[in-house]
């Protein structure tokens, strides 16, 4: 039998589906880790807010924890919100006994504002919960909280990352750079005496739930067997991409996609294997650069377009043409296979005889196109390789003459 690793997360419920225990499945899930949870608290949220609160009776959370640890059992586990000193109680009982590696993300405030961890509760979690963390991952505000430094400088997050490892009790902390300001996202941990940086460029994207995926992450690669400082390599990695490819829904605070982790790496492989079967149908037609995008939400660059050469090979990063293809993309997400060939007077005509919709300027048509025109080429569309083949075969001016 082949073992599947398990992650538990204690947590509150996020009914937008961003943070809380909703994030933490998909993270785990994205690390190809079983996910178990033991929820502290449902919360009634979107992306704009959270609207009402009602926390589980700390038996029954314990009772979660109990029920999951004594039969599947727990590679490691992380606390999201607890809420109230109750269930901190259950939950560090529960802890105790089973021993797993924990991993706590000491949630104070959700991004919109809303109180998750009752004000009498913050003495609790420091006495009962962070002396049982092999890490702690405050983000600024947190760290402050915990620590009684005030946070303005990395040189402020390091000397609080200590504090809180070395003073409280954890095994490690690590202070996160969500809320510095600064350029880079930065994240300090604090280690077995060491200091050690985690950065990335500060992204402009979707950060409903960064800190939930974040200590996820790292307590799905710890369930793995991956050290500590290597798990939260991994995680911030994971973060950045979730950040950068998250969607915009909802109003406010549009969350991190964790889908983009494994999503991207198979939507590029997807994209070589289906232009690569192009090759055989191609039979003597030769178009001049053949195209194919990854899904919208991931064709940023020409980087994300992956062509098929002269010479029969596939590869990512595509010519000048695919620029055309990426802006048809933004008025029509679902186009995204294109052949370019030469301009040609007598194509276009033949092509709207035969009830193709033809665009010269205007991306905004009613219809979806079939073909675009620009300068010195054409663009023959469709969602992916084979429906352009087609388009192509049937623009053939044998076919036509039939
Ligand atoms: N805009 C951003 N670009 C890149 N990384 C970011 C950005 N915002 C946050 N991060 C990173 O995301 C992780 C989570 O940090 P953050 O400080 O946002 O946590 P948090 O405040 O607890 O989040 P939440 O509000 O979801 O609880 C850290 O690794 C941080 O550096
Ligand atoms: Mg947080």
């Amino acid at each position: 039998m082949i073992e599947l690793r398990t992650a538990l997360t204690i947590a509150g419920s996020d009914s937008g589906g961003g943070a809380g225990i909703e994030a933490d499945l998909k993270t785990f899930s994205a690390f190809g880790v079983h996910g178990l949870v033991a929820i502290t608290s449902v919360t009634a949220q979107n992306t704009m807010g959270v609207s009402a609160i009602h926390d589980i009776p700390p038996e029954v959370v314990r009772e979660q924890i109990e029920a999951v640890a004594c039969d599947i059992g727990v590679d490691a586990a992380k606390t999201g919100m607890l809420s109230n000193s109750g269930i901190i109680r259950a939950v560090s009982k529960a802890v105790k006994k089973h021993g797993f590696p924990l991993v706590v993300d000491p949630v104070m405030i959700a991004k919109s504002g809303a109180q998750l961890l009752r004000e009498e509760a913050v003495d609790a979690l420091i006495k009962h919960i962070i002396p049982l963390a092999k890490l702690v991952t405050p983000n600024r505000y947190e760290a402050e909280k915990l620590s009684g430094i005030g946070i303005e400088s990395l040189e402020d997050a390091r000397r609080a990352a200590r504090l809180i490892a070395e003073e409280l009790g954890a095994e490690a902390a690590i202070v996160k750079g969500g809320h510095m300001g600064l350029s880079e996202a930065v994240d300090v941990l604090y280690h077995d005496g060491r200091f050690r940086e985690y950065r990335a460029p500060f992204v402009e994207g979707c950060t409903h739930g960064t800190g939930c995926s974040f200590s996820a992450a790292i307590t799905a690669n710890l369930a793995k067997g991956y050290s500590l400082e290597e798990a939260v390599g991994i995680a911030k990695e994971f973060i950045t991409t979730g950040i950068k490819y998250g969607a915009r829904i909802g109003r406010g605070h549009c969350p991190v996609n964790q889908n983009a982790w494994i999503e991207i790496p198979a939507e590029r492989w997807r994209v070589l294997s289906e232009l690569r079967n192009v090759v055989a149908g191609l039979d003597g037609v030769r178009p001049g650069v053949f195209l194919y995008a990854l899904p919208a939400l991931y064709a940023r660059s020409r980087d994300d377009v992956a062509v098929l050469t002269g010479r029969g090979t596939v590869e990512f990063g595509a010519p000048e043409s695919a620029a055309a293809l990426l802006e048809v993309m933004k008025t029509y997400p679902e186009l995204r296979s294109a052949a370019e060939l030469e301009y040609s007077e007598e194509l276009i005509e033949r092509a709207r005889n035969m009830g193709f919709t033809v665009l010269e300027h205007d991306l905004r048509e009613e219809k979806t196109p079939d073909l675009i025109c620009g300068k010195s080429s054409l663009l023959i569309l469709g969602r992916d390789p084979a429906e352009v083949l087609e388009k192509v075969r049937r623009l053939e001016p044998e076919s036509s003459q039939e």
